[in-house]
């Protein structure tokens, strides 16, 4: 069958399968300690569910506006005020089906075919895909452990292309945790719009961070770049696909064309259940998480460490480690299917995430719990044990 070109571009989530080979190994009967997806484990918190329940009885199943519910929009705006101090205008805000349709939204409004989106590498996978997906380009900057991972203002000017028309960042990141300081993140917002470019931030990871100091918000040093934020990940809400972003002034009135025609709304109930999620009663229970997460980092990482996998910063947020795993292999995949199959420890491969020294990394979420943890590192103590 004839098929567009792009779909040959489009690069698969490799993680997908490995957690498929997982289930279908746990649906053998063989306990596998899953340490490569990317949610948190824990249920979604009862206020938001009764919230949903309520929305439910009430019959709350139709479409909504384009941009979200108003009292959502009111209520992440709230948010902005409480955590961070900031006054954003809920017009600025755009609730979305999961933070994947902020992020394709974004590049709809700014990329035209053969533009080019600086992006780090490693990164999170789908980045590079909203962007082949317009048959733009995805420019992608080796960063390493030395620059945490992270893009700064000066890989952006020595990177920047003609054709280049914005950078694309996550802090906290996938798959490194790792966090920009406001001082980077002022002067990448500098050196971009310096340049006539935009900037994106991923923000689907704040609440998960583990520093003294919160995280930067890009918001709170300039209204002029694109946010993009989740239910996902701090709120606990991966299936419910919803998310936000939050858009330069003046934009509204564009994206609410482009939400309206790509996908109608956001899912109606889910909008009703989060809204409970700002309540008082929700961040307590979602703080709990966060600590327990907390736990699981500062045991996992010495953890590897001692095995030799190289850690060389413990990751401030998120719920991942990534792991250089020179020492052990040349081939990350084939490290990672032989852990899975021989030793029952499911975790993700660094090529998922780019080219950059892929093959030396693995990624490893702590999405479950601390005793399962442990009895994941034995396993893979066991395992390199036996490669010695
Ligand atoms: C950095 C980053 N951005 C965006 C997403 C998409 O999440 P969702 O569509 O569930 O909001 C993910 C999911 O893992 C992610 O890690």
């Amino acid at each position: 069958m004839r098929l567009a070109d792009r779909t040959r571009h489009l690069t698969p989530f490799k993680v997908v399968d490995f957690i498929q080979a997982a289930v279908e190994l746990q649906a053998q009967g063989r306990d596998i300690v899953r340490m490569a997806i990317g949610e948190p484990g824990f249920a979604t918190a009862g206020p938001i569910v009764e919230s949903a329940k309520q929305a439910l009885a009430e019959g709350k199943t139709f479409y909504t506006p384009p941009c979200g519910i108003p009292e959502l929009r009111q209520a992440i705006a709230d948010y902005y005020q409480q955590r961070y101090g900031l006054t954003i205008d809920p017009q600025r805000i755009i609730v979305t089906t999961g933070s994947s349709a902020a992020l394709g939204m974004i590049c709809d409004l700014l990329l035209n075919p053969s533009d080019g989106l600086l992006m780090s590498d490693p990164g999170y996978p789908c980045n590079p895909n909203f962007v082949r997906r317009l048959d733009a380009e995805p420019q992608f900057v080796p960063v390493d452990p030395s620059g945490n991972y992270q893009l700064t203002a000066e890989l952006v000017a020595s990177h920047w292309q003609d054709n280049t028309v914005g950078v694309m960042v996550a802090s906290p990141s996938n798959p490194t945790g790792e966090i920009i300081s406001r001082d980077n993140l002022a002067a990448l917002y500098r050196e971009v719009s310096d340049r006539g470019g935009n900037l994106i931030v991923d923000e689907i990871y704040h609440g998960l961070t583990y520093g003294n100091e919160p995280v930067a918000s890009i918001l709170e040093i300039t209204d002029g770049a694109f946010v993009v934020n989740s239910f996902s990940k701090y709120f606990g809400m991966t299936g419910w696909r919803l998310g936000w972003m939050v858009i330069p002034e003046g934009l509204t009135d564009t994206i609410n064309v482009v939400a309206q025609n790509f996908y109608i709304s956001s899912p109606s109930v889910a909008q009703y259940a989060a809204l409970a999620a700002f309540e008082p009663e929700t961040i307590s229970i979602l703080e709990q998480h966060r600590d327990e997460f907390k736990k699981r980092r500062d045991f996992l990482v010495p953890a590897l460490r001692e095995l030799g996998f190289g850690v060389s910063h413990v990751p401030e947020g998120a719920f991942y480690v990534y792991a250089d795993v020179q020492a052990f292999t040349d081939d990350c995949e084939a490290f990672c299917w032989h852990l899975l199959y021989e030793h029952g420890v499911a975790c993700t491969p660094g090529t998922d995430f780019g080219h950059h020294r892929a093959n030396h990394h693995v990624r490893f979420a702590y999405t479950e719990p601390l005793d399962r943890l442990k009895l994941g590192v034995e396993r893979i103590r066991q395992a390199l044990s036996q490669v010695a």
